[in-house]
């Protein structure tokens, strides 16, 4: 009986790390363009903060959680979308100001937990992209559309008359924490020409 009961609480405690995301061997550390790209592909989601729009907090700063994809599984191309609609209050924030920023870390996936880094130490690679949000054209709405739906498959179901539309981070500034001595900064050029 104890023994059902041990076993039973080792699969409560594996399950929510099962129901994470394994990543593949992060690249070297000190090949700071592509360690941003293999974070980038390897969440699925990110804090996204905007200027806020709305009392109490007009004009400071507001992050939020949204989905993002830079590309199916194996198909990253460094341009994280997002699925959004108007009706989100940091969308609306958007409307007013499209300058944002977005954070996404291995936190999010089983890698630090796995190694016991902790969140914030830089060895639990972490990346900060700043830029704007933009409506993506037609020409990159079926990219965008694979992107997001690959990964986040409950977004087929979401409310059809709350106007979803596909949007990027053009990415203008990019910092990486991935190793002591203090945050790294890479180029959007150096980032989209990384072999992820
Ligand atoms: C990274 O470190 C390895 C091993 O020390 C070295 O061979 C390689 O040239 C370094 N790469 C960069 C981009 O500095
Ligand atoms: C659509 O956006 C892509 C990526 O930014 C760009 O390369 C392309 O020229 C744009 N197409 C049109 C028709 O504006
Ligand atoms: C992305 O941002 C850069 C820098 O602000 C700007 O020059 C460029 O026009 C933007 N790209 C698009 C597609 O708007």
């Amino acid at each position: 009986m104890a023994l059902y009961y041990l076993s039973l609480a080792a699969l409560l405690w594996l399950l929510p790390q099962s129901r994470g995301a394994d990543v593949p061997p992060l690249p070297p550390r000190n090949e700071t363009a592509r360690v941003a790209r293999f974070v980038a592909h390897s969440c699925d989601w990110g804090a996204l903060a905007t200027l806020s729009s709305h009392e109490p907090v007009r004009g400071l700063p507001f992050a939020n959680v949204f989905s993002v994809s830079d590309g199916p599984l194996g198909q990253s191309s460094g341009v994280p979308y997002l699925y959004l609609t108007t009706l989100e209050i940091s969308v609306q924030d958007l409307k007013v100001n499209p300058a944002a920023s977005l954070t996404m870390s291995l936190a999010q996936t089983n890698y630090c937990k796995k190694q016991e880094y902790d969140p914030q130490s830089p060895l639990c690679a972490h990346i900060i992209l700043s830029g704007t949000i933009q409506q993506v054209n037609d020409t990159e709405v079926d990219f965008a559309k694979l992107a997001l739906f690959s990964r986040h498959p409950e977004m087929v179901t979401w409310p059809k008359d709350h106007g979803w539309f596909f949007a990027k981070l053009n990415i203008t500034n990019i910092w990486v924490l991935d190793y002591f001595g203090g945050i790294k900064i890479v180029t959007p050029t150096e980032y989209y020409s990384a072999k992820p």
